[in-house]
């Protein structure tokens, strides 16, 4: 039997369009997407599809052994907003399904593994400018929390057992597929959606808040190139640095602005702020960029565009159906 990949979180926002890229690049029949329901049929319906629940490690273990499986791509996560609302739920999802999977490649049933960790692991003691790879670490968050100790797991199972484990700090995505769930960044996805459907927004981050933030097509692009890279040129065993773009509501509702010229925005800080506020607003990638060649395509305003073709043609199928 051919080896497989699974997705664990699937459903999710970056799994979702990360599912339909590892189907372009090694087929639909090896890539299994998994999450803990079926709440997003077009995915589910899209190709091999297994409910998995990523805190269940005989699950895991036996959608690997049944069907080959030697990747993991582990996607499923509490966010940071979530994270303080459930801090032991975030706390026992994000770090035993690490574990499962990290223990799953150190007794040599998969091969290779794909962890996302995140700005996050900064916090307020954190350089704020240009952030660089090695840097104080104190997250306040219990969601940055389990990044950051995380990140210590991954270069300990890698340094202790040679599991071959690769990670990125992902900034905030943004994407018109699925909607992002439970984050800080969230607001740059739905302000789009905002703008389009009812044209105008009311944003829960000040209008100065600047954070890092990336196009979901860059984010699929250096997931699936780090992932390609030979294993001798990942230097970084923790999780790597990684930018495009930097931005604060402010920006981005001038960059809509652009396009939908009667847009309006207000401003209603919530608990979210002080999140934002602990976090970088901008990143020095500078490592990602020399060791696997790392470079982003969409700035603001080229995301602007495309998020915005695309929720109208969105809005548009709906409109005729
Ligand atoms: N997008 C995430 C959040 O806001 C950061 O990694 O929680």
């Amino acid at each position: 039997m051919s080896s497989k990949i699974l997705i664990i979180g699937a459903c999710g926002q970056i799994g979702t369009e990360l599912t339909t890229k590892l189907r372009d690049l090694h087929g639909v029949n090896n890539v299994i997407a998994s999450d803990i329901n079926t709440r997003n049929l077009d995915l589910v319906n899209s190709g091999p599809f297994e409910i998995i629940d990523a805190k269940n490690y005989n699950a895991i273990h036996d959608c690997c052994l049944q069907n080959n499986v030697k990747t993991i791509y582990l996607m499923a996560a509490l966010l940071s907003a979530t994270g303080e609302k459930y801090p032991m739920e975030a706390w026992d999802l994000n770090m035993n399904s690490l574990f499962h999977v990290l223990n799953l490649a150190k007794e040599k049933v998969i091969d290779k593994i794909f962890w996302p960790s995140s700005i996050a692991v900064f916090g307020p003691t954190t350089p704020k400018i240009n952030t660089p790879q090695y840097t104080i670490c104190e997250p306040t968050t219990v969601y940055g929390i389990t990044k950051q100790v995380g990140e210590r797991w991954c270069e300990y199972y890698n340094k202790k057992y040679d599991v071959d484990v690769r990670s990125i700090r992902y900034p905030g995505i943004i994407s018109h597929k699925a909607m992002p769930g439970g984050g800080t960044t969230d607001y740059a996805v739905e302000i789009y959606h905002e703008a389009i459907k009812s044209g105008t927004y009311e944003c829960f981050l000040s209008e100065e808040t600047e954070l890092p933030m990336m196009f979901m097509q860059d984010a699929i692009k250096a997931t699936t190139e780090l992932m390609q890279t030979s294993s001798e040129n990942i230097k970084v065993r923790s999780a790597y640095n990684l930018a495009a773009i930097s931005f604060t509501p402010k920006q981005v509702f001038e960059s809509i602005k652009k396009y939908i010229p009667d847009f309006t925005i207000s401003y209603k800080p919530d608990f979210r702020q002080v999140i934002a506020n602990s976090w970088p607003s901008s990143i020095d990638d500078n490592i990602a960029r020399k060791e696997w060649d790392w470079q982003h395509d969409f700035d603001l305003d080229k995301m602007t565009r495309e998020m915005i073709d695309n929720l109208q043609k969105l809005v548009c199928k709906v409109d005729l159906g």
